[in-house]
């Protein structure tokens, strides 16, 4: 007994300070690790060799290919296909704790408006959210993390996740078991209107839940002049559109903020011919489940009622398989104040930014509705020109100056995080005594 109570003080006077100096220490160091130069430059062309061959949700075989070759390059180890594309790669001792660090890899299906060199190969196709360059900071931080393995107490899980843009990619790596045994999980969003260098979040609710409707009003095709012998889908679709309108404004809490928002009006064909329907579709948001469940039955109730008023039918279809709904993404409070440490420690606190909630939505609110997860935006400003090109613009560009900052952030999240949820069973034991001691 008294052995095993000599080996036992002799760890905590030794092991313990020794392992968290030394690590400490190096996780100072992964931001000027990360500018290295011949990092950068691998980051750089990684992230222009996705940007140039753009793949759509479900579709990015030769992304995931080329992920999976660079961890291969740097020994380390994968599952692979899970949900289709997605790779999750295993850093450290294969041991808890686990923490998880996550980028999506699919693009929009938009055509690329922005004249350079690595411009979009593919026809239709744009990596105009930033994906490339979450794939190319977390292969970044999979090479950092990989350099320092030796000082990682437990294991860093690598996921590179498929269709996050309507496709809810996350939601399928989950169900194929990515999240086992991960305790936490971190991911982050480039942000054209941050300056580089910079970061932004906040605890609580960050992002809003959302969903997709699409709803075909239906009356009875006619001649333009003869309207008594129709049933006019289009008079009864401006009516619907205005009445869902009043969903917000009247029925809503004004301090628990939505949105329903029509974007798609299609019907008719001709200037004297009453088309026989009218497709509408749109999207909704709200900041709490119920708040959002409660916008979904009213949707398709005034659809439905408001159609009948001017005697059309109508069907409203959510696309719950094919388009899943978004949970609002909540930012754990106890990872925020790590978010805060490890950023101000990287970064400077004076770079590390508290933002308001945003009405967009993020499928890593999957994760984060599983296991404490934590979210926020990395600076990607272009410096030169004035005008910001928001995410989803054919003329979005990204300054590939903060490919570093990105890669370190991750790595030193996962890093620091892992160190300090080290498992307290060896404390257990007389553990008062001993801390004072020490
Ligand atoms: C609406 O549905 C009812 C019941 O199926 C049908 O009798 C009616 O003709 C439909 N009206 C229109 C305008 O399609
Ligand atoms: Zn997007
Ligand atoms: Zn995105």
């Amino acid at each position: 007994m008294a052995w095993v109570y000599l080996i036992f003080i002799l760890n905590l006077f030794f092991q313990i300070p020794h392992l968290s100096n030394s690590l400490e220490r190096k996780d100072e160091n992964f931001l000027s690790y990360a500018k290295k130069e011949e990092l950068v430059e691998w980051m750089v062309g990684v992230r222009r060799k996705i940007h140039e061959n753009p793949e759509l949700g479900y579709e990015e075989f030769e992304t995931s290919k080329l992920i999976r070759t660079e961890l291969d390059k740097m020994g380390i180890s994968y599952k692979h296909p899970i949900a289709i594309t997605g790779v999750v790669g295993y850093i450290g001792s294969g041991n808890p704790p686990f923490v998880a660090i996550r980028a999506d890899m699919d693009a929009l299906p938009m055509q690329e408006s922005v004249e350079w060199e690595h411009k979009s190969k593919n026809p239709g196709k744009m990596h105009a959210c930033g994906h490339d360059a979450h794939v190319a900071m977390l292969l970044g931080a999979a090479k950092i993390l990989q350099d320092h393995r030796d000082g990682l107490q437990g294991t860093v899980v690598l996921v590179f996740q498929p269709a996050e843009e309507g496709g809810g990619g996350a939601k399928k790596m989950i169900d194929a078991g990515a999240l086992e045994s991960v305790d936490a999980i971190f991911g982050l969003h480039v942000s054209p209107s941050m300056p580089v260098g910079t970061v932004a979040s906040r605890p609580g609710p960050l992002l809003a839940a959302s969903g997709f409707f699409e709803a075909v009003i239906s009356g009875k095709g006619g001649h333009a002049a003869i309207p008594q012998h129709s049933i006019d889908p289009i008079l009864a679709a401006s009516n619907v559109i205005v009445s869902l309108q009043h969903l917000v404004s009247r029925e809503a809490d004004p301090l628990d903020s939505q949105v329903v928002t029509v974007a798609k009006f299609q019907g008719g064909g001709a200037f004297n011919v009453i088309p026989d329907s009218v497709t509408i579709a749109g999207t909704f948001r709200a900041f709490s489940k119920d708040s959002f469940m409660q916008l979904k039955q009213r949707i398709e109730e005034v659809i439905i009622g408001q159609a009948a008023v001017q005697r059309c039918n109508a069907t409203v279809h959510f696309f719950a398989d094919t388009k899943p709904f978004f949970p609002v993404t909540v930012n754990s409070k106890d990872l925020h104040e790590h978010f805060r440490n490890v950023a101000g420690d990287n970064l400077g606190v004076s770079n590390v930014k508290d933002m308001q909630p945003l009405m967009g939505s993020e499928d890593f609110s999957f994760y984060s509705e599983v296991i404490p997860g934590y979210f926020f935006f990395l600076g990607t400003q272009v410096e030169s020109d004035g005008k910001v090109e928001s995410v989803h613009s054919p003329y979005f560009t990204l300054n590939e100056n903060a490919l570093p900052y990105g890669a370190a952030m991750h790595a030193s999240l996962a890093a620091r995080y892992l160190l300090e949820h080290q498992p307290q069973v060896q404390l257990s034991q007389g553990q008062g005594k001993l801390h004072d001691e020490l």
